[in-house]
């Protein structure tokens, strides 16, 4: 079967992040790939079972340079193709926001990720553990006293902001300022004028730090990125907005998303979060397999073919897009048996929460201990923690990318710590 003879197209309810999985397991049982019309509008392949996915990522008929991604997606939206047009899954706004590690392919991706990988690895990140747990208490004291709180706002935000301005030296009266922008460039149903404002705003903040970090370096990644710029021409200008942009910004708020979902999906397991407090040395296992169950990052950002590939059955044509369903292939029982059943004992190895193959995300490490110590802690404080409402009120943002909680209200009664 090609691309011009496919099965009726599916069209991407624009609520799916309300219980997305059901329509999943209906995909994937039809077949590895399916073309649908997501609810922005772009035609796109999505493919939702593991082996596909895993063999996708790293096809090198697949291609995510960003500016030839705007036009395809412009044409496939049935949009006029524009210069500084919007990048479809919500990664980048305008050019100078564009041209980031995840928006490139090898070459450019290898050196544009090679500057700060090192960064970002495991021991590195392992001496931010304290001031993340000192956060972590700081958030959870300004609670007591509150019996009724919405744990997204009083704490899975917080926590991340916090880490990610302390790790790039982003002064702490401009971080709510900050947030917002990111939160303006990737939420869901967003107005034009105000997405590309925020996108404005962004650059010129960031713009301006830069020169601030070169005029009075500090012990932080912005300075040491302007050190890389300026010793070794290894990265423009417009790399250097877009690459503290990006790990800014990415390195946030699929955090809070995560946080917020892990907290759910225990919340409805009482099961599993008993067997979780009994025995917090779970812990590491236990956030790989909530953050399997419930991934924050649902689908990938948009790709492309630069080939004809066959998936499945279907012969995909060269520029067509594609999505890859990483919270398919996370309930896909061929790779995790009984997929849709949370077990804290699983230790599921190779899960797609964080993608997969050449573009997996970089901020792992920092991502993993964040989640750890913020259920860690949530857990020894509040040994009653429990929703403050029925679960069938709990609402995920229409987002097309990220399963993100509105809100979750709990209910609390801290340990007297005296
Ligand atoms: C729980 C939190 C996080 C989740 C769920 C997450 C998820 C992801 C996913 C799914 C991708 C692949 C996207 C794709 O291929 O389309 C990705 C890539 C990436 N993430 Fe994360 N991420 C998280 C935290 C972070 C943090 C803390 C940082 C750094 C500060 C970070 C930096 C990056 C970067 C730089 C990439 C692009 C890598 C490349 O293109 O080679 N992420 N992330």
């Amino acid at each position: 079967m090609d691309a011009e003879t496919s099965q009726v197209i599916e069209r991407v309810p624009a609520d799916i992040m309300q219980n997305p999985y059901g329509i999943l397991s209906k995909l994937r049982a039809e077949g590895p790939v399916r073309e649908v019309v997501w609810a922005h509008g772009a035609r796109a392949w999505l493919v939702t079972r593991y082996e596909e996915i895993s063999a996708l990522v790293n096809d090198p008929r697949v291609s995510k340079d960003g500016r030839r991604m705007n036009e395809l997606f412009a044409l496939h939206s049935g949009l006029p193709a524009q210069e500084d047009d919007a990048e479809p899954a919500g990664v980048g706004f305008n050019d100078e926001l564009a041209t980031h590690m995840l928006n490139s392919d090898p070459p450019r991706h290898t050196r544009l990720r090679s500057l700060v990988s090192k960064a970002f690895a495991a021991h590195r990140v392992e001496r931010l553990r304290p001031r993340i747990e000192q956060v972590a208490d700081e958030c959870l004291d300004a609670m007591d006293g509150h019996s009724d709180v919405d744990l997204i706002s009083a704490f899975a935000v917080k926590l991340p902001i916090t880490t990610i301005c302390d790790l790039f030296g982003i002064p702490a009266q401009d971080r709510e300022q900050f947030r917002l922008w990111g939160t303006k460039l990737v939420g869901a149903g967003q107005d034009p004028a105000e997405v590309a404002d925020a996108g404005d705003k962004m650059v010129a903040y960031v713009s301006a730090l830069v020169d601030v970090k070169r005029a009075n370096p500090g012990d932080d990644m912005i300075s040491a990125l302007v050190r890389v710029r300026d010793d070794g021409e290894r990265l423009s200008q417009g790399e250097l907005v877009s690459m503290i942009y990006f790990l800014a910004v990415a390195g946030h708020i699929t955090t809070i998303c995560s946080i917020g979902n892990a907290v759910y999906t225990l919340l409805t397991h009482p099961g599993e979060m008993a067997k979780l407090r009994g025995d917090l040395s779970l812990m590491p296992a236990a956030v790989d397999e909530l953050m399997r169950f419930d991934s924050a990052a649902q689908v990938g950002t948009f790709r492309f073919t630069t080939d004809k590939i066959q998936v499945g059955d279907v012969v995909i044509s060269p520029d067509q897009l594609l999505v890859l369903s990483w919270s398919s292939g996370n309930r896909d029982s061929a790779r995790f048996p009984d997929a849709d059943r949370l077990d804290l004992n699983r230790h599921p190895a190779g899960i797609m929460s964080f993608g997969y193959g050449l573009h997996r995300c970089i901020g792992v490490p920092l991502a993993k201990m964040q989640i750890e110590v913020a259920l860690t802690r949530l857990l020894t404080r509040y040994p009653d923690l429990r929703l403050a409402v029925d679960p069938s009120e709990i609402r995920w943002e229409n987002s097309a990318l990220l399963r993100s909680l509105v809100a979750l209200p709990v209910s609390v009664t801290p340990v007297n710590r005296a």
